[in-house]
């Protein structure tokens, strides 16, 4: 099996560029299908999960031309089939971003049903009530979601229960070729749905708002392939930040290739924690924090605090003069990374949504697992500072969404390896 093998204490220096950003980029390649012909995606990060949402174009028709490392050609003109496979969207559930493209491409869809994941249920309900509402019927039956919209897509005003990504993108994939107007309200306005959203206006799309709660989509006839450049991962930025925090020389650590506003609250939480975080070309200096205030956290839709940063900013919140206290309200079971981190000497009490965090002077180094993708990197974030050996494992979810990882670390002047090691012999 493999694992990442980190040894503490080793101070940090230099400049890291982030990839493109995974949860932009898999929705940009989804959104290929609503536009015949060869669309060209640049900045797309090398990761496992686009490898998988190739895989699920591929199955449905498109050809994908890889021009260099992180640009990809994919002609959809000769897409002749519907259907996202089982065996694809139980290994990423983000294939279920193909259903809103399809039914503006095809007129229907079939997805396998998503099973929950390390998260929580993460059930597509929105998805569904919102796309009835544009006219969509849905059948489901052998563990599959049929969705028909051969009566045509019309327009029509969507108010989601609850601001969720993945909804809010499908929404506007669909509604983008529906018969006239959708508003969707209370929508999700993270980062990657505004990315998504300039891509399809380039494609001819008439898109109003997205990054605001309320989106406005004139449906069109037609879209057409373009060129377009993934926006680069927050995610990934924030967590070599948290990184640098604790583990920057000196000159400090510099992480580019994103926006700092897309990462406004976790920027300002770090501030009140006493990290020092100054704004360069490109992105940010992190400088290693001498002392570290505790502080409390609740995750929210953006530009509430991601919770796909609430693992990282445990970690340096286990290492805080005081008591904090993280609320994940996004998932259901995001804190699966907490036991871990006790394990490497935290002292963290989890009440349902709450994590109460209790500073400790240091961490010490233990193999430790991968709950999830976030959980698995702040894991080795952890081992940077933890003292002794940190062994990682299950780190194939670290591969989904962070592109080389361990030598983007490495260049930082991290002391880690990935090892191949036997699994252990069962009995
Ligand atoms: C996206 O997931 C991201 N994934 C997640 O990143 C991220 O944590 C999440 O948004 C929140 O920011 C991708 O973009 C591929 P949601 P998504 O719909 O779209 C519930 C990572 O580490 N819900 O906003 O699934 C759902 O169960 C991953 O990169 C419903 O109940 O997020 C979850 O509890 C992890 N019914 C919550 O809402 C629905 O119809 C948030 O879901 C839809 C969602």
């Amino acid at each position: 099996m493999d694992i990442i093998r980190v040894e503490g204490g080793h101070l940090l220096e230099g400049r890291v560029a982030v990839s493109g950003a995974k949860n932009s980029a898999l929705k940009l390649m989804a959104a290929t299908l609503l536009a015949p012909g060869k669309t060209t995606l640049e900045n797309v990060p090398n990761i496992s999960d686009v490898h998988v949402m190739g895989k699920v174009l591929k199955y449905m028709g498109a050809t994908i031309e890889v021009l260099d490392e992180h640009t990809l050609c994919i002609d959809t003109s000769a897409v002749n089939s519907w259907e996202a496979p089982y065996e694809l969207v139980a290994k990423m559930r983000a294939s279920t971003a193909v259903m809103g493209p399809l039914l503006g491409r095809m007129g229907k869809a079939k997805i396998a049903m998503p099973g929950g994941c390390n998260l929580g249920a993460r059930k597509i309900d929105m998805h569904i009530l919102g796309l009835e509402a544009l006219g969509v019927e849905f059948d489901t039956d052998h563990g599959y979601i049929h969705a028909d919209a051969s009566k045509g897509l019309v327009g029509a005003t969507v108010t989601l229960e609850f601001a969720s990504v993945g909804a809010t993108e499908n929404l506007i994939m669909a509604a983008v070729k529906a018969k006239g107007t959708t508003v969707i309200d209370n929508a999700a306005r993270e980062p990657e749905i505004v990315d998504l959203a300039n891509m399809l206006n380039k494609m001819g799309a008439q898109i109003a708002g997205a990054g605001t709660p309320v989106v406005t989509i004139e449906g069109v006839d037609e879209l057409h392939p373009v060129t377009h450049r993934v926006v680069g991962d927050r995610i990934e930025a924030g967590t070599f930040i948290v990184a640098g925090a604790l583990m920057a020389s000196d000159a400090g650590v510099e992480v580019v290739g994103f926006s700092p506003i897309h990462l406004g609250m976790v920027i300002k939480k770090m501030e009140d924690m006493g990290i020092v975080i100054d704004r360069i070309e490109g992105g940010v200096r992190v400088h290693r924090a001498e002392r570290i205030e505790p502080v409390d956290i609740q995750t929210l839709p953006f530009p509430g605090f991601p919770t796909d940063m609430q693992a990282q900013v445990m970690v340096l919140s286990s290492l805080a003069d005081g008591n904090s206290i993280i609320t994940e309200n996004i998932f259901e079971n995001r804190f699966m990374f907490a036991s871990e981190l006790v394990r490497m000497g935290a002292n963290i009490r989890v009440e349902s949504h709450h994590a109460m965090v209790h500073g400790v002077e240091g961490l010490s180094g233990a193999q430790v697992t991968s709950p999830d993708l976030r959980g698995g990197a702040a894991l080795v974030v952890a081992g940077l500072i933890a003292e002794g050996y940190t062994e990682v494992s299950a780190i194939h979810h670290i591969d989904r969404g962070y592109e080389r990882f361990v030598e983007k670390l490495r260049a930082l002047g991290a002391q880690v390896e990935r090892l191949t090691v036997p699994d252990f012999i069962d009995d």
